[in-house]
This record gives C-alpha cells, structure tokens and sequence, in this order.
C-alpha cells in the first residue's frame, strides 16, 4: 500500500487524472490511495488568499507559506508522522526511473504544486525533503509534475501493473531503451514482423531483443550507455556497431 497526498490549488484537476485507466484501477482497488487537498482550505484570511506580492520587488505574485505549513500539518496530524515532502519545481533534481523506484518504495509521499512564480522560500526550507523537476523547460504550474510523480511512482508499487514482471523489460529499467515490438497482423502493408520472432526458439528471440535494445540505445540515447548495466557480449556488439560505423566513414 502506497499513499500519495497532493496540495494543490486544483484538486479536481488531479483527481480527474488519477482516476482513470491504470492507476485509476488500482486506486478503486485500494493498492494506491491518493489524498488531493484544496490549498485554498487553508487559508487563514475572510479573503481566502493563498498568494500575494514579492518582497524586494518583482511582476509576480508567490504563494504565502502559512497556508501550504497548516495543509502539511495537517496531514502529519492525520497520520501520526512526517511524511517525505517534495516540492515540485524546475529548480529540483531531476526526475529519473531510479529515483522513481526508490520513492515507490516509501508508504507515503506528500507532493506540493506550485502556482504564480513560486513559493515564500521559508517554507521549503522549513518543511520540504526535496525538490522534483520533471525536466528542463517550465510548465505553468506544478501539477501536472506532480501528476507525473504519482504515476510514475505508483505504477512501480506491486499490484497496480496486472503482471509484476512486465515493466522489467521496458525502457529505463535495465538503463537500456527497449526493443522494437510487433502485434498481428503478420505482415501489414507489406511489411513482415522480424522471422526471429516467429521462430518460437526462446534462446534467439532474447539474444536478438538485447541487441535491439543495444542498437535503439546506441542510435537514440548513447548518453545512456555510460550508467548502463553491460556484459561482456554487449560490449563486444556495440563496439562492432561502433567500430563499423568508423570504417564507413
Ligand atoms: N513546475 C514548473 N515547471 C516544472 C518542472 N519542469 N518540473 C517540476 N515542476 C515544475
């Protein structure tokens, strides 16, 4: 069991997602369980404010810190302890499938959605564990980050895929790219699925994904051969590619 809290200023933004395909299943089921929390609840003004001026100056309006600390106490409140607390933010580190899996392994994970320009800095300091970006470039808020983490992160807990063992293969498990796949029919439009993998003969299919999987890496990511789990024979096939490739040129 798994349990994710979101504070957010559009709760049912984050519900909508969480609640459909995959992960919507396995929240029905109680494998995830998702807490979206209304920031503006929160406040403690008649005006319900949740932001207001910088100092120093500045265009922007940031979000004040007391209502985001009273959303996060409550929470610990709720649960008898203090929650791992990321922030979302293009200032964090940045968000990778090793990173994901050890977080899937927490029992709970509160995540907080930035709005306006940002966040009163003493808060983070104060409060939150880390800071998550989902990548180099800037989106409007933080909840789609967050919405990011959650699936990420959830679909790593046991039982929300229908089989444990199939997300062993995919991309960024193993630190290689995956292997082309194909579905019937045999031969669409003129094109035939690779003869390997009507052979039947186990051995050969697996010996050939690996090599796919070496070639999509090498020809799309090479930047990932470096972190890369690699035997012998893997290096031996991407230096004949590499080497191949020299003599061309
Ligand atoms: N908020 C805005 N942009 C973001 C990013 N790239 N990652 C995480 N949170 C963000």
């Amino acid at each position: 069991m798994m349990r994710i809290d979101i504070i957010t200023l559009f709760p049912e933004m984050c519900d909508a997602v969480l609640n459909e395909s995959v992960i919507g299943r396995a929240r029905k089921k109680g494998i995830v369980e998702f807490e979206c929390h209304q920031l503006r609840d929160f406040a403690y003004d008649k005006h319900k404010r949740v932001d207001d001026t910088t100092y120093g100056g500045g265009m922007g309006m940031l979000m004040k810190a007391e209502p985001i600390a009273l959303c996060y106490e409550h929470i610990c409140e709720a649960l008898g302890k203090k929650p791992h607390f990321i922030y979302m933010s293009p200032k964090g580190k940045v968000l990778t499938q090793t990173r994901i899996r050890q977080l899937a392994l927490l029992d709970h994970i509160v995540i907080l959605c930035g709005h306006y320009e940002g966040v009163d800095q003493r808060v983070l300091d104060e409060y939150v564990d880390e800071e998550v970006s989902i990548g180099d470039y800037v989106l409007t808020g933080g909840e789609l980050p967050a919405l990011v983490l959650a699936d990420s992160v959830s679909r790593m807990v046991p039982g929300v895929l229908s089989d444990d063992l199939c997300f062993e293969d995919e991309s960024h498990y193993s630190g290689l790219l995956e292997y082309p796949q194909y579905t019937k029919p045999f031969s669409w439009r003129g094109k035939e699925v690779p003869e390997v993998l009507m052979s039947g003969h186990h051995a050969n299919v697996e010996k050939w994904r690996r090599e796919q999987s070496l070639y999509e890496t090498l020809t799309k990511r090479p930047d990932l051969l470096d972190n890369a789990a690699l035997t012998d024979e893997d290096q031996k096939i991407l230096s004949r590619w590499t080497q191949s490739s020299l003599t061309d040129e």
